[in-house]
């Protein structure tokens, strides 16, 4: 099943680019910048990575992006993730970028969206990987907060494919954000959003009520079959983060991923890493996980590699063009 897995073509859906940002680049940049970081060696870094929840993830992870300063940067943290995306043969990425993380501690817009998308470029020529990035809101700041950051993207909005809402979920329901997304919406961005990760069943069917387009996590959907029903219905696509979920303690163990429950009832499920530099798994650690934890057969894992490009926001065209080359490989 590893050979398999490492063979096929895959689309990642579901990545916080500052996710994968690995102790070893932290400790260079934090040097290059001479900024101090509150960790002595990258095991150090390492041995802080145990959560019990969301939020305890989330304090480490916006420490951790403090270094990120110039455009250079964010360019090196790109390039570094899209070299673990080519070793995992993943040909298509729809990352996720957290702009108020960056502009909140006074670095501009513009040096955070010019780093990445520049790294994208660079990985797309050196490796052929097609790229959309997706700029996220964070839930936990004002929907206020996040109208301001879409002004501030005016000018990049033609290089995003559309926005995410991520960060601390439970007390902050998708219906807080209710205009912005219908806004979004307006200016024909595609809508992601986080939900049912933590947050509970009611927050799955308030983001079906606004229409996003895609789901982040969606796990607690399984808690009501109305909602399973209603995701089958609309063929929306939920990118599940298999070892984000067992890191996070969304699940006690990778037994319980509802990756193959979903995929018998039919729903489009796809498997990503998340924050793969905090997590300990890429796309094809990700795959060989829950292959193991659900004994996975190989039309399984080829349904899952299929969903990543159906579900992506790639032309008709192009996902038909790498559902054939899954189907060959
Ligand atoms: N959930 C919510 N917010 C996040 C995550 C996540 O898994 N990763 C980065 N920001
Ligand atoms: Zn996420």
């Amino acid at each position: 099943m590893k050979d398999l897995i490492a063979r096929l073509p895959k689309a990642e859906l579901h990545l916080h680019i500052e996710g994968s940002f690995e102790p070893e680049l932290m400790f260079e940049i934090a040097r290059r910048n001479k900024v101090a970081i509150p960790f002595g060696s990258v095991e150090e870094i390492r041995a802080a990575y145990r959560f019990s929840n969301l939020q305890e993830f989330l304090d480490i992870y916006y420490q951790g992006m403090n270094v990120l300063l110039t455009e250079e940067d964010f360019f090196d943290l790109t390039r570094a993730y899209l070299d673990r995306c080519a070793a995992d043969n993943v040909t298509h990425v729809e990352i996720f970028f957290d702009p108020q993380a960056h502009t909140g501690r006074g670095v501009p817009f513009d040096v955070v969206a010019r780093g990445i998308l520049a790294g994208l470029e660079d990985g797309k020529r050196r490796y052929g990987i097609t790229w959309h990035l997706i700029m996220s809101f964070l839930r936990h700041l004002s929907e206020e907060d996040g109208f301001a950051t879409l002004a501030q993207a005016e000018p990049w909005l033609d290089r995003f494919a559309g926005i995410g809402l991520d960060s601390s979920e439970v007390g902050h329901p998708p219906m807080k954000f209710a205009r912005l997304f219908q806004r979004c919406r307006e200016m024909g961005l595609q809508l992601c959003c986080h939900a049912g990760e933590e947050g509970p069943p009611e927050y799955v069917a308030e983001a079906l009520e606004i229409g996003i387009d895609r789901m982040d996590h969606g796990n607690r959907a399984m808690e009501d079959p109305r909602l399973v029903t209603e995701i089958i219905r609309r063929g929306l696509t939920l990118t599940v983060c298999p070892l984000s979920n067992t890191a996070l303690k969304v699940i006690d163990r990778m037994e319980r991923s509802p990756v193959k429950a979903m995929l018998e009832a039919g729903i489009a499920v796809t498997v990503n890493s998340d924050d793969p530099a905090y997590f300990g798994g890429y796309m094809n650690a990700n795959f060989e996980a829950v292959a193991d934890a659900l004994a996975l057969t190989e039309a399984d894992i080829r349904q899952l590699a299929r969903n990543s490009f159906t579900g992506s926001f790639l032309p008709e065209a192009e996902k038909a063009r790498w559902v054939e080359a899954v189907d060959s490989a």
